[in-house]
Protein backbone atom coordinates (compact mmCIF):
# COMPACT_ATOMS: atom_id res chain seq x y z
CA UNK A 1 0.00 0.00 0.00
CA UNK A 2 1.68 3.56 -0.58
CA UNK A 3 2.62 5.68 2.31
CA UNK A 4 -0.48 8.30 2.45
CA UNK A 5 -3.45 5.42 2.26
CA UNK A 6 -1.23 3.90 4.90
CA UNK A 7 -1.09 7.21 7.11
CA UNK A 8 -4.57 7.76 6.42
CA UNK A 9 -5.87 4.18 8.00
CA UNK A 10 -3.56 4.23 11.04
CA UNK A 11 -3.97 8.17 11.86
CA UNK A 12 -7.95 7.67 11.23
CA UNK A 13 -8.33 4.05 12.49
CA UNK A 14 -10.55 3.23 9.70
CA UNK A 15 -9.70 0.45 7.16
CA UNK A 16 -9.24 1.16 3.86
CA UNK A 17 -11.92 -1.30 2.75
CA UNK A 18 -14.30 0.91 5.54
CA UNK A 19 -13.26 3.86 3.86
CA UNK A 20 -14.35 2.84 -0.10
CA UNK A 21 -17.61 0.71 1.13
CA UNK A 22 -19.16 3.88 -0.80
CA UNK A 23 -17.93 2.28 -3.81
CA UNK A 24 -20.01 -0.99 -3.39
CA UNK A 25 -23.28 0.85 -3.46
CA UNK A 26 -24.67 3.86 -5.02
CA UNK A 27 -25.48 6.48 -2.44
CA UNK A 28 -26.62 9.18 -4.64
CA UNK A 29 -29.64 6.99 -5.50
CA UNK A 30 -29.69 5.29 -2.35
CA UNK A 31 -30.38 9.38 -1.04
CA UNK A 32 -32.93 9.83 -3.81
CA UNK A 33 -30.48 12.79 -5.20
CA UNK A 34 -28.73 16.21 -4.78
CA UNK A 35 -30.47 17.49 -2.05
CA UNK A 36 -29.24 15.45 1.12
CA UNK A 37 -25.68 16.58 -0.87
CA UNK A 38 -27.11 20.58 -0.41
CA UNK A 39 -28.20 19.75 3.09
CA UNK A 40 -24.95 18.36 4.75
CA UNK A 41 -22.63 20.66 2.56
CA UNK A 42 -24.92 23.74 3.73
CA UNK A 43 -24.98 22.31 7.34
CA UNK A 44 -21.32 21.99 7.53
CA UNK A 45 -20.14 25.03 6.16
CA UNK A 46 -22.60 26.86 8.45
CA UNK A 47 -21.12 25.50 11.50
CA UNK A 48 -16.93 25.98 10.08
CA UNK A 49 -17.79 29.55 9.22
CA UNK A 50 -19.22 30.11 12.60
CA UNK A 51 -16.60 28.38 14.45
CA UNK A 52 -15.58 29.98 17.67
CA UNK A 53 -11.89 28.80 17.29
CA UNK A 54 -10.66 31.58 15.16
CA UNK A 55 -7.58 29.92 13.62
CA UNK A 56 -9.67 26.92 12.71
CA UNK A 57 -12.52 29.84 10.57
CA UNK A 58 -9.33 31.62 9.28
CA UNK A 59 -8.65 28.67 6.66
CA UNK A 60 -11.58 29.49 5.29
CA UNK A 61 -11.52 33.36 5.20
CA UNK A 62 -10.18 33.60 1.19
CA UNK A 63 -13.25 31.47 0.29
CA UNK A 64 -17.37 32.59 -0.08
CA UNK A 65 -19.13 30.23 1.89
CA UNK A 66 -21.85 29.64 -1.01
CA UNK A 67 -18.66 28.65 -3.19
CA UNK A 68 -17.54 26.54 -0.51
CA UNK A 69 -20.57 24.69 -0.21
CA UNK A 70 -21.43 24.24 -3.64
CA UNK A 71 -18.19 22.81 -4.75
CA UNK A 72 -18.25 20.76 -1.35
CA UNK A 73 -21.82 18.85 -2.43
CA UNK A 74 -21.15 18.56 -6.16
CA UNK A 75 -18.08 16.36 -5.20
CA UNK A 76 -19.52 14.79 -2.66
CA UNK A 77 -22.22 13.53 -4.88
CA UNK A 78 -20.21 13.32 -7.71
CA UNK A 79 -18.06 11.06 -5.78
CA UNK A 80 -20.80 8.75 -4.61
CA UNK A 81 -22.31 7.77 -7.55
CA UNK A 82 -24.26 10.89 -8.95
CA UNK A 83 -23.33 13.51 -11.75
CA UNK A 84 -20.06 14.91 -12.98
CA UNK A 85 -21.14 18.62 -11.65
CA UNK A 86 -18.30 19.05 -9.70
CA UNK A 87 -15.94 17.76 -12.99
CA UNK A 88 -17.55 19.48 -15.29
CA UNK A 89 -17.24 23.05 -13.48
CA UNK A 90 -13.80 22.73 -11.73
CA UNK A 91 -12.00 19.85 -13.47
CA UNK A 92 -10.17 16.71 -11.99
CA UNK A 93 -10.73 17.02 -7.95
CA UNK A 94 -6.76 16.51 -7.30
CA UNK A 95 -7.74 17.32 -3.57
CA UNK A 96 -4.50 16.72 -2.49
CA UNK A 97 -3.42 19.86 -4.86
CA UNK A 98 -5.85 21.64 -4.11
CA UNK A 99 -5.53 21.60 -0.47
CA UNK A 100 -1.80 22.27 -0.28
CA UNK A 101 -2.54 26.14 0.17
CA UNK A 102 -4.14 25.43 3.28
CA UNK A 103 -2.66 24.14 6.50
CA UNK A 104 -4.48 20.97 6.81
CA UNK A 105 -2.80 19.43 9.91
CA UNK A 106 -3.95 16.78 12.20
CA UNK A 107 -5.97 19.29 14.69
CA UNK A 108 -7.49 21.14 11.78
CA UNK A 109 -8.26 17.28 10.74
CA UNK A 110 -10.01 16.54 13.90
CA UNK A 111 -11.81 19.85 13.68
CA UNK A 112 -13.15 19.39 10.03
CA UNK A 113 -14.32 15.85 10.95
CA UNK A 114 -15.95 17.11 14.15
CA UNK A 115 -17.83 19.69 12.63
CA UNK A 116 -18.75 16.61 9.96
CA UNK A 117 -19.74 14.39 12.24
CA UNK A 118 -22.10 16.87 14.20
CA UNK A 119 -23.31 18.47 10.31
CA UNK A 120 -24.36 14.85 9.71
CA UNK A 121 -26.42 14.00 13.26
CA UNK A 122 -27.97 17.13 11.89
CA UNK A 123 -29.06 15.72 8.66
CA UNK A 124 -32.20 14.31 8.64
CA UNK A 125 -32.29 13.39 4.52
CA UNK A 126 -29.50 11.12 5.07
CA UNK A 127 -30.18 7.23 6.77
CA UNK A 128 -27.78 6.09 9.43
CA UNK A 129 -26.11 3.69 7.37
CA UNK A 130 -25.82 6.16 4.45
CA UNK A 131 -24.12 8.51 7.70
CA UNK A 132 -21.82 5.31 8.46
CA UNK A 133 -20.34 4.72 5.10
CA UNK A 134 -19.81 8.59 4.53
CA UNK A 135 -17.98 9.46 8.10
CA UNK A 136 -15.89 6.68 7.62
CA UNK A 137 -14.56 7.79 3.90
CA UNK A 138 -14.45 11.22 5.17
CA UNK A 139 -12.08 10.35 8.10
CA UNK A 140 -10.14 8.46 6.19
CA UNK A 141 -9.86 10.86 3.35
CA UNK A 142 -9.18 13.52 5.65
CA UNK A 143 -6.06 12.33 7.02
CA UNK A 144 -4.75 11.14 3.46
CA UNK A 145 -5.36 14.91 2.97
CA UNK A 146 -3.09 15.68 6.25
CA UNK A 147 -0.40 12.92 5.15
CA UNK A 148 -0.26 14.60 1.07
CA UNK A 149 -0.13 18.50 2.85
CA UNK A 150 2.95 17.28 5.08
CA UNK A 151 4.52 15.49 1.34
CA UNK A 152 3.81 18.99 -0.18
CA UNK A 153 5.56 20.75 2.34
CA UNK A 154 8.70 18.19 2.48
CA UNK A 155 8.89 18.81 -1.40
CA UNK A 156 9.15 22.59 -1.11
CA UNK A 157 11.61 22.03 1.58
CA UNK A 158 13.76 20.16 -0.47
CA UNK A 159 13.45 22.24 -3.77
CA UNK A 160 14.43 25.15 -1.84
CA UNK A 161 17.70 23.77 -0.77
CA UNK A 162 18.58 22.12 -4.30
CA UNK A 163 17.88 26.13 -5.74
CA UNK A 164 19.64 28.01 -3.20
CA UNK A 165 22.72 29.52 -4.55
CA UNK A 166 23.66 31.27 -1.52
CA UNK A 167 22.49 34.77 -2.29
CA UNK A 168 18.97 34.49 -1.67
CA UNK A 169 17.35 33.61 1.94
CA UNK A 170 14.52 31.69 0.30
C1 LIG B 1 -12.06 22.84 -0.39
C2 LIG B 1 -9.97 22.81 3.95
C3 LIG B 1 -10.90 18.07 4.35
C4 LIG B 1 -12.91 18.10 -0.05
C5 LIG B 1 -11.47 23.23 0.77
C6 LIG B 1 -11.13 24.61 1.09
C7 LIG B 1 -10.53 24.60 2.30
C8 LIG B 1 -10.51 23.23 2.76
C9 LIG B 1 -9.98 25.81 3.07
C10 LIG B 1 -11.45 25.83 0.19
C11 LIG B 1 -12.94 26.07 0.20
C12 LIG B 1 -13.47 26.29 -1.20
O1 LIG B 1 -13.22 27.38 -1.75
O2 LIG B 1 -14.13 25.38 -1.75
C13 LIG B 1 -10.02 21.51 4.43
C14 LIG B 1 -9.46 21.09 5.70
C15 LIG B 1 -9.71 19.76 5.82
C16 LIG B 1 -10.43 19.34 4.60
C17 LIG B 1 -8.74 21.97 6.73
C18 LIG B 1 -9.29 18.88 6.97
C19 LIG B 1 -8.77 17.68 6.79
C20 LIG B 1 -11.57 17.68 3.21
C21 LIG B 1 -12.08 16.35 2.97
C22 LIG B 1 -12.63 16.35 1.72
C23 LIG B 1 -12.48 17.69 1.18
C24 LIG B 1 -11.99 15.20 3.98
C25 LIG B 1 -13.29 15.23 0.95
C26 LIG B 1 -13.82 14.17 1.52
C27 LIG B 1 -12.82 19.38 -0.53
C28 LIG B 1 -13.29 19.79 -1.85
C29 LIG B 1 -13.03 21.15 -1.95
C30 LIG B 1 -12.42 21.56 -0.69
C31 LIG B 1 -13.92 18.92 -2.91
C32 LIG B 1 -13.28 22.07 -3.15
C33 LIG B 1 -11.98 22.24 -3.92
C34 LIG B 1 -12.11 23.19 -5.08
O3 LIG B 1 -12.91 22.92 -5.99
O4 LIG B 1 -11.38 24.18 -5.10
N1 LIG B 1 -11.08 22.43 1.79
N2 LIG B 1 -10.57 20.43 3.79
N3 LIG B 1 -11.83 18.46 2.11
N4 LIG B 1 -12.30 20.46 0.12
FE1 LIG B 1 -11.41 20.45 1.94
Amino acid sequence: MNQPKQNASEWSGVAASDAFAIDETNLFETLGGIQPFVDLSTNFYNRVYDDEEEWFRSIFSNSKKEDAIRNQYEFFAQRMGGPNLYSKRRGHPALIGRHAPFPVTHQAAERWLRHMQQALDSTSSIDPDSKVKMMNFFKHTAYFLVGGNEMTKQMQQSQCKHCANGSSTS
